[in-house]
């Protein structure tokens, strides 16, 4: 067995991942319950700080980038407060914000949890407002992001495809990220919220159990998924199930399932899926099999739900958390 940490960070640095879609602000907006309201029956918050983190295919960019990879995004924000201190902290994660489109017709996608509590009390979410970008993107926008996408991928080793339907994988952006992956011979990932039918002919594609459910309905089996991935033109389709881990389909193997790692007691899941797709897609850029890939996204699925909104994981703790599970061996990577 080859040293496991070694070869991970190894393979990982500077491997250059490309992650287009839908950029989103997540918001914490926390405060301390102060008194009822005399307007209405009603408490009042004391705002304490408002935190903003990189959420749906930025959460990808700065998981990719948290391992060492080279993190490219491509996607598309407000001129806004919002669109700015996302920027930053994607700069300050490591992610490459160049290609990013700031735009003063577009609103940032911004998710705001209200965190409350009393003084001493762990702050719990009451509420989430959602600010969505309602104006259609401008034709100038787009063709700006598919030359933006060209680019960034010059010289790119992998192609994440985030979308969670606002609006940037559009039809003609999926099929340009599809004809750079052809041309340069390189793994192209698609992680759709609502719209997976909608990007085939990818190398994989990373749905959760409910997404896979609307398109199979519920109770569907290792070979409907296997008949879906032939359907959808994938390699592989790997269909994550939260707590009870993933599953791996691949052309002419048996099916893989892979055990969730860690605790039980997962502490915010929120963003699990953008941990896995950057990893796994990591893992292929790194020339791994889908199976390796698919097993140390697992361990960085594991991790990330064990901390507090959405996250990232490092090269050490991943490495731990596969040591604690024994390690496994992995397969000599292809490049
Ligand atoms: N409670 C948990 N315990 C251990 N691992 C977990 C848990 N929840 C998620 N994971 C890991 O993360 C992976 C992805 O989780 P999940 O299937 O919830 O993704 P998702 O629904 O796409 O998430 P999101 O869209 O919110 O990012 C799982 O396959 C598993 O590896
Ligand atoms: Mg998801």
């Amino acid at each position: 067995m080859s040293d496991l940490a070694q070869t991970i960070s190894e393979v990982f640095r500077q491997k250059k991942v490309v992650i287009v879609g839908d950029l989103v602000a997540d918001q914490y907006l926390s405060g301390t319950i102060d008194r009822v309201s005399r307007e209405a029956p009603v408490f009042i918050l004391r705002h304490d700080e408002t935190v903003t983190l990189p959420g749906a295919a930025a959460n990808a960019a700065a998981n990719v980038a948290s391992l060492g990879g080279r993190a490219v995004a491509v996607g598309l924000v407000g001129d806004d407060a919002n669109g700015r201190e996302l920027s930053s902290k994607l700069d300050e994660c490591g992610v490459e914000t160049g290609y990013v489109i700031a735009s003063r017709n577009v609103t940032t996608t911004t998710k705001v949890r209200i965190l409350a509590g009393q003084v001493h009390a762990v702050r719990q979410q009451v509420i989430r407002v959602d600010y969505e970008n309602s104006k259609p993107i401008a034709d100038d926008i787009r063709a700006a992001l598919i030359a933006n996408l060209r680019s960034a991928s010059e010289d790119a080793d992998a192609i994440i495809v985030s979308d969670y339907n606002y609006g940037v994988a559009d039809h003609a952006l999926f099929e340009t990220a599809l004809e750079i992956a052809r041309e340069r011979e390189i793994p192209i990932t698609v992680d759709s919220r609502f719209r997976l039918a909608e990007f085939q002919q990818a190398t994989s594609a990373t749905p959760n159990q409910e997404e896979v459910e609307q398109l199979l309905g519920k109770g569907f089996s290792a070979a409907d998924c296997d008949r879906l991935r032939e359907r959808f033109g994938l390699e592989a389709l790997l269909v994550t199930n939260g707590s009870k881990g993933m599953m791996l389909v691949e052309a002419g193997k048996p099916y893989l399932q892979i055990d969730a790692v860690g605790s039980p007691e997962a502490v915010d899941v929120t963003g699990a899926g953008d941990t896995v797709i950057a990893v796994y897609s990591l893992g292929l850029a790194s020339g791994l099999s889908f199976a390796d890939a698919a097993r140390i996204a697992n361990h960085a699925g594991g991790l990330v739900v064990m901390k507090k909104g959405t996250a990232t994981v490092s090269l050490d703790e991943l490495i731990a958390s596969m040591r604690a599970d024994g390690g496994f061996s992995m397969s000599k990577p292809a490049v």
